[in-house]
């Protein structure tokens, strides 16, 4: 099943559970939460606190997406404060088949972003040892920027290369996503699509946002309990 995953970037931080529950009582599958230093991109965001914040808010999966550079020594307080995923940059480690194993040795799942310009090969060896490829459809640093249509031929050939592998890594895609192109990312091979804007800006809230998300990829609501 294809999963959504709203980025709380967008949402109104003076209400984080709020908008957080509202994305889990409209079937969201889990929560993005953007990471920024100010070195890797010029913003900066959220830290080990907001996840923390998160966790006390919902039961969802936490997926932290760390544009940090040299992200090692600050991995366990995300894990401490209930992340379930942690993305690193492929273009931010110096070692990134350390800094993999590092995340899984904290018990968490590991995933592997790249950058709009990264060469896909960049990531190629380290396919069958991660648990997700997050493809950015824009440069990171910011929320609301247009999805780049490249990306999709991105998403295509890297899903065709983790079929050639017999890896089974979730394929990700990040910026942009919106329900006019959420469809065409699906087609592409993207299974887990992540929206900032497009949820939380949403007219009617982010329960509508996600419901108008989930409609696109062919969702329709919550899955049925049990
Ligand atoms: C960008 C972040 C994205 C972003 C998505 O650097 O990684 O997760 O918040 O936001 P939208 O959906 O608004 O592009
Ligand atoms: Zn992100």
């Amino acid at each position: 099943m294809i999963q959504l995953a709203p980025s709380i970037l967008a949402a109104d931080l003076a209400r984080l559970g709020e908008e957080v529950r509202a994305c889990e009582e409209a079937g969201a599958d889990r929560i993005h939460i953007d990471v920024m230093d100010n070195h890797f991109v010029p913003t900066l965001t959220m830290g080990p606190q907001t996840v923390a914040a998160c966790r006390r808010s919902t039961s969802l999966p936490l997926e932290v997406h760390l544009m940090i550079l040299e992200p090692d020594g600050i991995l366990p307080e995300f894990v401490e404060a209930g992340a379930g995923l942690l993305t690193v940059h492929v273009e931010a480690v110096r070692q990134l088949h350390r800094t993999v194993a590092t995340v899984h040795r904290l018990g968490v799942r590991a995933g592997v972003g790249l950058n709009p310009a990264t060469p896909l090969s960049s990531i190629e060896d380290v396919l069958p040892e991660v648990e997700l490829v997050l493809v950015m459809s824009v440069d990171p640093g910011f929320g609301g920027q247009a999805f780049l249509p490249a990306a999709l031929s991105r998403l295509r050939r890297l899903r065709a290369r983790i079929s050639e592998l017999g890896a089974s890594c979730e394929l990700e895609v990040d910026g942009g996503v919106v329900p006019e192109n959420a469809g065409r990312c699906v087609a592409a091979g993207a299974d887990v699509l992540v929206a900032g804007t497009a949820v939380f800006a949403a007219e009617g809230g982010p329960a509508q946002g996600v419901r108008c998300l989930l409609e696109r990829i062919g969702r329709s609501g919550p899955p049925p309990a049990g």
